[in-house]
């Protein structure tokens, strides 16, 4: 990998996709210990720069960073100089004056941790900025499908449901999917769907039962509220019985499909309760894998690159 990760474009294709999936399994054996923790990055400070809200993305990344023994800061933006008008250079560089190997941003602006690898000498990795990527989603839900499907996800149908054109998840899990031979369907309101395809390995409807036919795996997406603004669609229950995976629509799919959602989920809109807590739904092993795939992403960037240990 580059120095950095803010895009599944720094993962340098498929085989360097698999070579930090094949490097998340040791680290998923790590986690699983009875004494779930490794040296590796001894002595080494991470910060998690967060803007926006977040659950799971920061509980994983520092849950991530103290299994590889770093030291971890937390800059929640609610309690910070951010409140009093500092500028994203200015908190940069005050948290570079602390001697820090690493910064997690997660940050409202499309580009935002581009712009932050520019000005700090530390490695940054993006947790989500806008509208644009989520790399670590990316390689988690990667990570996780291929647990169930692999090790090759090659000529598996996806379907992705939901509000495309808004979500930072769908535009990373698109690049990784494809660059591992998934056939990717991008499924919902005209409205919610990106306004051009050009460049982008998918094909696309607006007919969510006649998508689900075929499909191996529906990967939904949130219903994001502060995104979307206006309404981009009649109503949230008119959604559901179009776009929503209802225990229905989920009874009529294939026996073996499975069901994915990044979280938080809006449970009885985009997913009926049953289905989220069926056994078809890999929910909760996504959160789960998270912290694997986030400690090879850290190790990756700011290890020695010596075996795992
Ligand atoms: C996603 C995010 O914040 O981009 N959640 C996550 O990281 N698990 C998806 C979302 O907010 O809908």
């Amino acid at each position: 990998m580059t120095k950095h990760l803010l895009s599944v474009d720094d993962l340098a294709g498929r085989d360097g996709i698999q070579r930090i999936l094949d490097l998340s399994g040791s680290f998923l054996e790590v986690t699983q210990r009875d004494m779930p923790k490794v040296p590796a990055l001894r002595a080494k400070t991470i910060v998690s720069l967060f803007y926006e809200d977040s659950t799971r993305t920061r509980l994983s990344f520092e849950t991530a960073a103290k299994r590889l023994s770093a030291d971890t800061m937390t800059f929640s933006v609610g309690t910070s100089s951010v409140k009093k008008g500092e500028s994203l250079l200015d908190t940069v560089q005050t948290i570079e004056a602390m001697g820090i190997d690493a910064i997690v941003v997660r940050h409202g602006a499309s580009g935002a941790p581009h712009q932050v690898a520019q000005w700090s000498n530390a490695s940054v990795i993006n947790a989500g900025d806008g509208r644009h990527e989520h790399p670590t989603q990316a390689l988690l839900d990667a990570f996780t499908l291929r647990r169930h499907r692999g090790p090759s996800l090659d000529g598996l149908n996806m379907v992705i449901v939901g509000d495309i054109r808004n979500s930072r998840v769908a535009r990373s899990d698109i690049k990784i999917f494809a660059a591992l031979g998934v056939n990717l369907t991008l499924v919902g309101p005209p409205t919610l769907m990106p306004s051009s395809l050009e460049g982008w390995p998918v094909t696309m409807t607006s007919d969510l039962d006649s998508a689900l036919n075929e499909t191996d795996v529906v990967y939904l997406l949130r219903i994001q509220q502060e995104r979307i603004g206006d309404a981009l669609f009649p109503s949230l229950r008119e959604y559901t019985s179009r776009w929503g995976l209802t225990a229905d629509r989920a009874n009529r799919l294939k026996p073996d499909a499975l069901v994915m959602h990044p979280g938080p989920m809006n449970r009885g809109i985009e997913i009926a309760d049953e289905v989220a807590d069926s056994p078809r739904s890999l929910v909760t092993e996504q959160v789960a894998n998270g912290v694997a795939v986030r400690m090879a992403v850290l190790y990756d960037l700011l290890g020695t690159g010596g075996p795992v240990v």
